[in-house]
């Protein structure tokens, strides 16, 4: 220690006493200065990584998206398995009074192998009632269990593992009543339902449980420990949102090929890598995904690709990590996830004051994407400078930066169902 420069003599004595080691601390100290954004160099989303362009749509759907998309799969979120043989579903619930009469709840439990020991989801569907046909659908994961989203006394309460929450009084992982409806304000149903829609979710606990258990419950219990290059659980909250989309393919009231995928935060991550991956999805819609979302990774502005993995290691593939420190060298950035979902429309949405998710970083991966979209003849965000607060602009991209902080406002919800009207209806 004597041979230190006094400050970092004093960093080392402060993180010793904190219990931290000094890579753990360099990752706190995040950069929120845009001045401070390194120079950087992103991959062209249509030259292919031996120096081919891509000219036409059939090439890059052949040759240029198998790529990325493969690189993303084996180096990024991880490999999963296909649709799974012992895939059932039973409608368990069938509600056509609910919400005061307007609404019909169904609940349809998801099993996944024909043995005795596998895992249960269950799956929360609201439709409007009196339509022409099938409805148009979000689908959308949640973060505490499908009560949560409603105080609709009808929703079954989840019996997977939920998070400890005081306020709630969850002990033991175990979720009450206390938290029906907790989350109601993230959820337009009403406005959903009268714009015409249906909404479908799903808890992400249902299919994994969010924390670092070596892969060895929700649906990990049924397949071999994941390789380095196989499913994080962002890739096993995307694969059970296909599963769930299989379930709608056999809804009569609902159209199938109208299923917008939503998500918020780590789940927006998970919206955006699901319809990259399965393109049966007709929409997507990142709601302040940030880093390993709609981000751009090569900013390193708020949270950045070694920080993720570090807070979150059971998110990505373990070959993620070999990014950590060199994310210049990573052949693709998020930008080029969103390009995975052409021609089909994304929405990608910010908010002012969620500075760790980089809105800017968001918006730039939307207007980059564009170059993809133009290929088949449409137009992207349409803008070259982030829009100003709460002024929604984008054609087959959409993009609004909100006033406020991290989270599902009536807003977004707005933005979501008029881009959904023009783009699904
Ligand atoms: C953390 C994490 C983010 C993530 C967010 C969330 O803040 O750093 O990457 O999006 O949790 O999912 O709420």
């Amino acid at each position: 220690m004597t041979n230190l420069r006094p400050t970092h003599r004093f960093l080392l004595t402060i993180t010793t006493l904190i219990g931290l080691t000094m890579s753990e601390f360099s990752l706190l100290a995040a950069n929120y200065d845009e001045t401070k954004v390194p120079k950087y160099e992103l991959p062209d989303p249509l030259t292919m990584r031996d120096g081919t362009r891509i000219t036409t749509t059939k090439d890059w759907i052949g040759k240029r998206r198998t790529e990325v998309l493969e690189f993303f799969r084996d180096q990024v979120y991880g490999r999963s398995p296909k649709r799974p043989k012992g895939l059932k579903f039973k409608v368990i619930q069938n509600d056509a009074t609910a919400l005061d009469g307007q609404a019909i709840r169904r609940e349809v439990l998801i099993t996944f192998a024909r043995k005795e020991e596998t895992p249960e989801a269950n799956m929360l569907i609201y439709l409007p009632k009196n339509t022409d046909g099938p409805v148009p659908t979000f689908l959308t994961m949640n973060f505490d269990g499908n009560h949560t989203i409603h105080p609709d006394p009808g929703i079954s309460i989840t019996r997977s593992w939920v998070r400890n929450i005081k306020d709630w009084g969850i002990k033991n992982n175990r979720a009450n009543e206390r938290s029906r409806g907790a989350k109601r304000s993230r959820w337009a149903i009403e406005k959903i339902l009268n714009r015409g829609y249906g909404l479908a979710t799903i808890y992400y606990g249902d299919i994994d449980p969010d924390y670092d258990d070596g892969f060895s419950n929700g649906v990990h219990r049924l397949y071999p420990k994941p390789k380095p290059n196989e499913w994080g659980s962002i890739s096993t909250w995307a694969w059970g949102l296909s599963r769930c989309l299989d379930y709608l393919e056999t809804d009569r009231d609902i159209n199938a090929k109208k299923v917008a995928v939503m998500g918020h935060s780590r789940l927006g991550k998970t919206a955006l890598w699901t319809g990259a991956q399965d393109e049966r999805f007709a929409m997507v819609i990142s709601n302040n995904s940030g880093c390993g979302g709609a981000a751009l990774s090569r900013r390193q502005f708020g949270e950045t690709v070694k920080r993720i993995n570090t807070s979150f290691p059971h998110w990505f593939c373990d070959n993620f990590t070999k990014y950590n420190d060199r994310v210049n060298d990573l052949p693709v950035d998020q930008h080029m996830l969103i390009a995975l979902a052409a021609p089909r429309p994304v929405y990608i949405a910010s908010a002012e004051k969620d500075d760790h998710a980089d809105p800017k970083g968001e918006f730039l991966s939307g207007y980059h994407a564009g170059a993809v979209y133009e290929l088949f003849g449409l137009k992207g965000v349409g803008v070259a400078k982030q829009p100003k607060i709460d002024q929604p602009v984008g054609h087959h991209v959409g993009y609004h930066i909100r006033a406020g902080k991290h989270d599902v406002t009536d807003f977004d919800w707005e933005q979501y169902l008029n881009f959904a009207d023009r783009h699904l209806k």
